[in-house]
């Protein structure tokens, strides 16, 4: 396992929008693995794959209740709504309040290539949403209320 490079805000790989995995493979496990120990080294709850330079649809993520790693996640469904602070490991010293579902249901491969599902509240609901965002080249930054930038933005919360 290797530590990957993860892409800092204004780099254009953080633009790139994900392709779908047609066959997860070695090579797909592999980076999920150096995906999963780059996110705990960098302290962070999740990591996209656009967001270590390379345009596959795969996400880890970690709140605290075990590893999970998603290959094609699709929110099948959402409920209910949550507003917080959210930080991004490639966007360091941001922390910006955005609204979110408050529950999801998320279809997905495994790492086996098996069609999986979840349902997931709270923290990993919103890091599944942010993850995805990521997938399609979109930044916590881009929820920025131009006027309320400064009273949204305060120093310390969660990076995903
Ligand atoms: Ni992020």
């Amino acid at each position: 396992m290797a530590k990957l490079k993860i892409r800092i805000f204004p780099d254009p790989d953080l633009r790139v929008k994900a392709d779908k995995v047609e066959s997860v493979g070695q090579a797909e496990k592999d980076l999920l693995a150096d995906m999963a120990l780059t996110m705990y080294l960098s302290q962070g709850v999740g990591l996209a794959a656009t967001q270590v330079g390379i345009s596959k649809s795969l996400v880890v993520i970690d709140v605290g209740d075990g590893l999970i790693k998603l290959v094609n996640p699709i929110i099948t469904k959402k409920e209910g709504a949550q507003v917080s602070e959210e930080g991004c490991l490639s966007v360091p010293g941001e922390c910006i309040k955005i609204k979110r579902a408050k529950i999801v249901v998320v279809n997905f491969l495994n790492e086996d290539g098996e069609p999986s599902r979840i349902k997931g509240e709270g923290l990993f609901a919103k890091a599944v949403q942010h993850e995805l965002d990521h997938l399609s080249g979109k930044l916590i930054i881009d929820y920025l209320n131009p006027i309320k930038k400064l009273l949204t933005r305060t120093k310390s919360c969660r990076r995903i």
